[in-house]
């Protein structure tokens, strides 16, 4: 069970292109285990058709665990027939999944926050839930009547363009039989810019009973205590911070985890390695190269490295590459 009552969860946020399984394959063997870890939004329609690339990113690896797939959609039977292939409840398609053992995430999550107009727009879906209440909760209730035997999860922004839009959605998510509730303190319309809004999660953590995760704008270990605090949330979810930042959740020592650039090398090494096992020696590290930047993104005068690991194609380069670091 990742809902956690006797400490505060701590999660790595989905993002697209980025929480797929070799990163937070790495998040994990880097932070432990003491926070969960939720994956990028797959389409769930792609699911039901039987997408391989979309199946292929519904796998994890057992060391990912607590590990939530979050799902994508506008059509609520679309959305349960997709929940339950994830979690392998008996269905013809489970099969592109297994690769020989069930798979059976420790959640789904459904996106109701996504700004992206592919998705909040002809789809119905992401962000265009919290301007549909009565779509979005048939979705939440047709998960919960597929009893899939995990927690259904929703993540959310605070409005689609008025930041108090979330106190009667929050409400009604609840209602619908939501088992927990992510909160990103922006609207639709606010995208990224601006500060999150904490104290209006503050205000949706007192309206409901089930558990709140606060989310935007965490940075480090303080933003985390300090955003508990301000919320009075259940937990935490980052997500830019962890990206070139694994170890951010390591919580296993009590100081900010300093970690040299040895051990980033190391990091990035063994990042590497297993994005090639997953992706195939075909596309190389061109997919990597976002990760790249992440990585040695605050570094001092490493702006010539990164022009040059930018273009790397092979691995054997790029341990050269590291190795004048
Ligand atoms: C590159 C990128 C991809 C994202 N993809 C998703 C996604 O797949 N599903 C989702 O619910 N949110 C997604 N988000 C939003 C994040 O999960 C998170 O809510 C947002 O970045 C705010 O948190 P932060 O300030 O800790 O980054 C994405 C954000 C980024 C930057």
């Amino acid at each position: 069970m990742w809902i956690t009552q006797n400490k505060p969860i701590i999660a790595l946020a989905p993002m697209a292109d980025m929480t797929d399984s070799p990163f937070c394959r790495v998040c994990r063997e880097v932070s432990g285990g003491d926070f969960v870890i939720f994956r990028e939004m797959v389409s769930a329609e792609a699911i039901v058709r039987g997408n391989e690339k979309t199946l292929k990113m519904c796998g994890f690896d057992e060391i990912e665990r607590p590990i939530v797939l979050q799902i994508f959609g506008g059509d609520p039977k679309i959305m349960r027939e997709a929940a339950e292939i994830i979690v392998c409840a008996n269905t013809p398609l489970c099969s592109p999944l297994r690769r020989g053992e069930i798979l059976r995430p420790d959640g789904i999550d459904v996106n109701m926050g996504c700004p992206v107009p592919k998705i909040a727009g002809k789809s119905k879906a992401g962000a265009a839930l919290m301007k549909d209440h009565e779509r979005a909760v048939a979705i939440i209730k047709e998960l919960k009547a597929a009893n899939l035997g995990v927690p259904v999860s929703v993540k959310t922004r605070l409005g689609w363009s008025k930041d108090d839009e979330i106190l009667e959605f929050a409400q009604k998510l609840e209602q619908a039989g939501a088992d927990a509730i992510t909160i990103h303190g922006r609207t639709k319309k606010q995208g990224y810019s601006g500060v999150a809004n904490w104290d209006r999660i503050k205000e949706v953590k007192k309206l409901v009973s089930i558990p709140v995760i606060a989310n935007g704008d965490i940075h480090s270990r303080e933003d985390i205590a300090r955003c508990l605090e301000i919320t009075g949330a259940d937990g935490v979810m980052i997500g830019r911070a962890a990206l070139g930042n694994p170890w951010i959740f390591d919580m296993r020592n009590t100081k900010e985890c300093e970690i040299a650039k040895i051990d980033v090398v190391k990091i990035v090494l063994r990042h590497a390695e297993l994005h090639l096992e997953h992706y195939g020696e075909e596309f190389g590290l061109k997919t990597f190269r976002k990760h790249l930047l992440c990585y040695f993104r605050g570094f001092d005068g490493v702006k010539e490295l990164r022009q040059r690991l930018v273009r790397v194609e092979k691995y054997e380069e790029l341990g050269k590459e590291l190795e004048s670091l």
